[in-house]
């Protein structure tokens, strides 16, 4: 969406803020021995002391609240009987709605003491948004964003995920421009515009630059890469991008 009223801007703020605290709460809540399925009953609970509705579920019917992708899994992993351990590669995404307002949000981070690489692609990620977030100006290449993405990635001896992306959001969870990629698509010549609302979400790899979906319908995954992903929705303004998700 173009958020355009101090409407907008207030009900982007009011979901973001709400998303952002359900993902901070779990991530603290992410210890060796829960299942992914009690994180997501707790997210499920936080939503509706909120007043806001899980965006997954309400719009695709995502068997979840939100998405807990662990280890080989890269993003929309179902929660369920899955325990956590200590050193997993843990991705939180939460998205909602509040008032016709959506917002999407979403960390990977390693539980307590990991593998450095593990480690080294979180950090990798959060280097690759800053850097995006630089090209976020209205009259800017959309394009622009992905091409430090991958810059970033690459001078770290890592690489992007080519077919997860980011994404407009707003009105929908998913709207126009439908894709924000992680890499210069040399063809896409579309502009950010002054109150252009997207997700932003790096993901960066280990090797490989394509996840497939499991049986399930839903997961993605990759073969034998570890992805990390950091997600915000933010605000295009000439002031600057307003994250609304921090
Ligand atoms: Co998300
Ligand atoms: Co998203």
């Amino acid at each position: 969406m173009i958020a355009k009223t101090e409407e907008d801007f207030n009900g982007l703020k009011e979901i973001g803020k709400i998303v952002a605290s359900i993902r901070d709460i779990l991530v603290q809540r992410t210890i060796p021995g829960i299942t992914t399925k009690e994180l997501d009953d707790l997210a499920g609970e936080l939503f509706e002391q909120e007043g806001a509705v899980s965006a997954p579920k309400s719009e695709y019917d995502f068997p979840g609240y939100t998405c807990i992708s662990v280890n080989e899994e890269v993003a929309h992993g179902i929660p369920g009987a899955r325990v956590i351990q200590e050193g997993d590669l843990v991705n939180i995404d939460v998205s909602g709605s509040k008032n016709g307002y959506f917002a999407d949000t979403g960390i990977s981070f390693v539980v307590g003491d990991g593998e450095e690489i593990l480690t080294k692609i979180c950090n990798v990620a959060k280097k690759a948004f800053d850097a995006g977030l630089k090209k976020a100006k209205p009259g800017s290449r959309i394009s622009g964003i992905g091409k430090v993405v991958f810059q970033t990635a690459n001078e770290n001896g890592l690489t992007v995920i080519k077919n997860l992306t980011g994404h407009g959001v707003g009105r929908n969870i998913h709207e126009a421009p439908d894709h924000i990629y992680n890499y210069n698509d040399k063809w896409d010549n579309a502009l950010l515009k002054e109150g252009m609302v997207i997700a932003f979400e790096p993901f960066i790899s280990t090797l490989e630059e394509q996840v497939f979906k499991k049986d399930d319908g839903w997961t993605y995954v990759t073969e034998k890469s570890f992805v990390a992903q950091i997600e915000h929705t933010i605000i295009i303004t000439k002031n600057g991008p307003i994250i609304v998700t921090l």
